[in-house]
């Protein structure tokens, strides 16, 4: 294959805390410690794990073979595997990053806020008002602007220089930060409600339910940063001697270590401060008030805790936010043949601007994540796992690059073959019905 020159990562390491960093974001410590509250803790964090290895893993690798292989962003991807008519496909993928990147920046912008105020200010003393105040608005329409801005800037310096020097440097700061937190909860006098509400659950019928299946899948899907190319994207930039099974074992591992850690800092958190009644009615805004909360409780430790808390949160979705806007970036300058400075700025407004309504209504907001998870997501996951299970030859030739020959990659094909298509298939059937009532519900 003729290969322009392209940027590629400077190191496996850089690499390595970029595509943790696309992963690990809002979904971890966010979107997943609200889920596992709403549906039953325990039985819902088992249902977490079995998606991310049959479905999550699966697919991560298809998406790393896919992109190192073609070094093109995802419509050029999948037109260079698949012939023009698959372009289609990559084509919804970037409209799914921008769709995401747009309500993402949203609570992005939340997180930067918070962060600022337990510094400065001290959170509020009544959580539940100032949220109501700043979550939507004039408020979150310039916190919003002002993540995206910060965002964009990385992204227009390029892999190297740009997203990989700030995944480094922040990345580990993250971890650090998490655990430390996960350690001081651990502390407080009547933590021990909090574990086990969140490692042993009364609910484990849940665990047959269609609806909690489709939750975990979805998030599943939302926190690898899977079924809309980043990682597709990412894995462009890389050099053929990487080992892409080892590398897509330690996203998917790393990923999860960080939600369950984020997990082991709420609950226990939550319980200590009597606040558990408020987590099973929890809610898309939950960890803006109920946290906040407990932090106010907890005095000036709780300044400082909260404080680090909402900043590992703002590290996490600035790491995320840039991927999801690499993919369009890197698409643009593919196909319209802009540089990256000028593809930057022009799909960053766009983005910018398309995120207004999320930043006017949580309603807006809700609906979008839901669409862009249960629908973009999902639908991205099942048509690429046929993709590469069905159209693209010897996919393992791609992944053996680097690897060697596994013989479980035999394995790896027939799951995208078969059993990814038909659990997600069978997920998303039942989650269409819920999405087009909040989306009617909107314009109602
Ligand atoms: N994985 C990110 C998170 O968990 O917050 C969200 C995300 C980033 C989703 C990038 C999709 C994506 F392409």
């Amino acid at each position: 294959m003729a290969q322009r020159a392209r940027e590629q990562w400077g190191s496996g390491f850089g690499f390595l805390m970029a595509a943790i960093g696309s992963a690990v974001g809002l979904g971890n410590m966010w979107r997943f410690s609200y889920l596992a509250a709403e549906h039953g803790g325990a039985a819902f964090v088992i249902l977490y794990v079995l998606m991310i290895f049959l479905v999550g893993f699966p697919v991560l690798l298809a998406e790393l073979a896919i992109g190192r292989g073609a070094a093109r962003g995802p419509v050029q991807a999948l037109g260079f595997y698949g012939g023009r008519w698959w372009k289609a496909l990559g084509a919804l993928f970037v409209g799914a990053g921008f769709l995401i990147a747009s309500y993402y920046s949203v609570i992005a912008g939340w997180t930067l806020r918070y962060t600022l105020e337990g510094i400065a200010l001290g959170f509020a003393a009544d959580p539940a008002a100032h949220f109501a105040e700043v979550s939507t608005g004039y408020d979150a329409l310039v916190w919003h602007l002002l993540f995206m801005a910060g965002s964009l800037w990385i992204v227009a310096n390029g892999i190297t220089f740009g997203i990989e020097r700030t995944a480094s440097l922040v990345m580990p700061l993250l971890f650090l930060v998490v655990c430390g937190l996960a350690v001081y909860a651990s502390t407080l006098p009547g933590s021990e409600g909090g574990y086990r509400y969140y490692l042993n659950s009364d609910d484990y019928a849940s665990i047959f339910s269609r609806e909690v299946l489709a939750e975990a899948a979805g998030q599943a899907f939302f926190s690898l940063s899977l079924g809309m190319g980043a990682m597709l994207t990412y894995a462009s930039y890389l050099k053929r001697t990487t080992n892409l099974p080892a590398q897509a074992v330690i996203v998917s591992l790393a990923d999860f270590a960080i939600a369950f850690v984020a997990g082991l800092v709420v609950f226990p958190l939550l319980f200590a401060l009597g606040l558990q009644e408020e987590v099973g009615a929890s809610t898309l805004g939950a960890l803006f008030i109920t946290l906040p909360k407990a932090f106010v409780g907890l005095g000036i430790g709780g300044r400082i805790v909260g404080s680090l808390f909402f900043a590992a949160l703002v590290v996490g979705a600035l790491t995320s936010l840039i991927s999801l806007l690499e993919v369009v970036v890197a698409s643009t300058v593919d196909i319209v043949g802009w540089d990256r400075r000028r593809s930057t700025i022009w799909t960053g407004i766009a983005a910018a601007l398309f995120g207004v309504p999320a930043a006017l209504s949580l309603d807006a907001l809700d609906v979008m994540d839901q669409v862009a998870t249960n629908f973009f997501l999902m639908g991205g996951g099942l048509a690429l796992a046929l993709f590469t299970g069905w159209v693209m030859r010897e996919p393992e030739v791609e992944v053996a690059a680097g690897a060697g020959r596994y013989r479980w990659l035999r394995l790896w094909i027939q799951a995208l073959r078969y059993a990814v298509p038909l659990i997600l298939a069978f997920i998303m059937i039942g989650t269409v019905p819920k999405t087009i009532a909040a989306i009617s519900a909107l314009f109602e």
